[in-house]
């Protein structure tokens, strides 16, 4: 196994003379053998590893000066929205929550100013799907950076460098780790200028993980590929078995034939994941309450891409931080809820939902 250097500091041949590793906030051997397992496994070829997912979008959005322009795709995470428009604007960056739906709508917001085009795919939480390749050529032509947050796909499922995205960002917290035992964040490009400037900056924000989290990420990498696939499995069987529930009103899951752009997600991914969003008849915040609380082997918890399954509240829990009524106008309605369907036997999830819905 790598070991974990629990080390701050490497002790030095000669002033000035070191064996390719001075200072902790700098480089660990630790952290070195997972960004370039990453980097592999991203089809990148430097991978950056972060304390936390916001911290890697941190890191990402310090690439920007004030008067830059960002157009970031309207279905996102509560904590990217809240860092863009609570920290980020009050340093003169310019945030444009779009549609990204029909990709080629972008390109009417794309100015001389646009220096990044932000995209979520499967967007959190409400499971839309953005044509990659489609918006990096806009990005491309407009000369602005493609990001891409791959944090519920995982490379397992989609590597959107291979699309023509820049930089590929991860809360590893979720699919990577995989256990719900780490926060953790990472940022994998293949240019080589890119990860020099990126790599600058975190050294000198300095905003990098412990070796022990590095290494329960490593070792959580090893499984992606079994996990995914019973993710996309059990999360299948879900999402067909509440479709087909009485109480059941919209079940959003991107593997269905007739979701908005399954045939996107159909050309970019290899399978359609764990992550899926529901609503219920008569969309009653109470009963909607009713099923977040009756569910026992569900965990009502934030959080998501464990081997455990999790069911939350989007409006309550990891999108508290959106207005009402901006969360209103983009359809994440306060009954939904989202589940992170786990590992575990099938017919023991579906038994657990059925006597929570009732
Ligand atoms: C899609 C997405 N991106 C980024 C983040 C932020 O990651 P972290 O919680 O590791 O800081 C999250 C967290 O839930 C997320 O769901």
């Amino acid at each position: 196994m790598t070991p974990i250097y629990q080390t701050s500091t490497y002790v030095q041949e000669a002033p000035g003379k070191h064996k390719g590793y001075e200072y902790a906030r700098t480089q660990n051997p630790t952290r070195t053998a997972l960004q370039d397992a990453l980097a592999s496994i991203e089809n990148g070829t430097h991978g950056l590893c972060f304390g936390s997912g916001m911290a890697a979008t941190d890191a990402v959005v310090k690439l920007l000066s004030p008067g830059d322009e960002v157009i970031v795709s309207d279905d996102l995470y509560g904590g990217t929205y809240r860092i863009f428009t609570k920290v980020f604007a009050n340093y003169g960056i310019k945030f444009q929550f779009v549609p990204m739906g029909d990709a080629s709508s972008i390109s009417q917001y794309v100015t001389a100013n646009t220096k990044m085009i932000w995209v979520e795919t499967p967007t959190n939480p409400l499971l839309n799907i953005i044509d990659i390749a489609a918006v990096a050529a806009i990005a491309k032509a407009g000369n602005a950076l493609l990001v891409v947050d791959n944090t519920f796909a995982s490379p397992y499922l989609q590597t959107p460098l291979d699309l023509g995205a820049d930089i590929v960002l991860h809360s590893a917290t979720k699919y990577l780790g995989g256990h719900s035992d780490v926060v953790h964040g990472a940022l994998i490009v293949k240019d080589d200028t890119l990860e020099e400037r990126l790599r600058f900056i975190q050294n000198s924000c300095g905003a990098v993980p412990g070796p022990q989290d590095c290494f329960l990420v490593l070792r959580g990498i090893k499984t992606l590929h079994l996990r995914m696939q019973r993710h996309c499995e059990n999360g299948e069987a879900i999402a067909r078995w509440l479709r087909n529930h009485p109480k059941v009103d919209r079940v959003l899951w991107c593997g269905f034939e007739d979701h908005p752009n399954h045939a996107i997600a159909k050309k970019q991914m290899r399978g359609y994941g764990g992550m899926i969003s529901f609503t219920l008849k008569g969309d009653s915040m109470a009963d909607a309450l009713k099923v977040l609380s009756g569910t026992k082997l569900f965990s009502l918890a934030e959080s998501l891409g464990g081997v455990e399954s999790l069911i939350g509240h989007p409006a309550s829990m990891t999108h508290a931080s959106i207005p009402a009524d901006e969360r209103a106008k983009r359809g994440l309605s306060d009954s939904l809820i989202r589940l992170s369907v786990g590992v575990e036997d099938i017919e023991d999830l579906i038994e657990d939902l059925n006597q929570a819905i009732g």
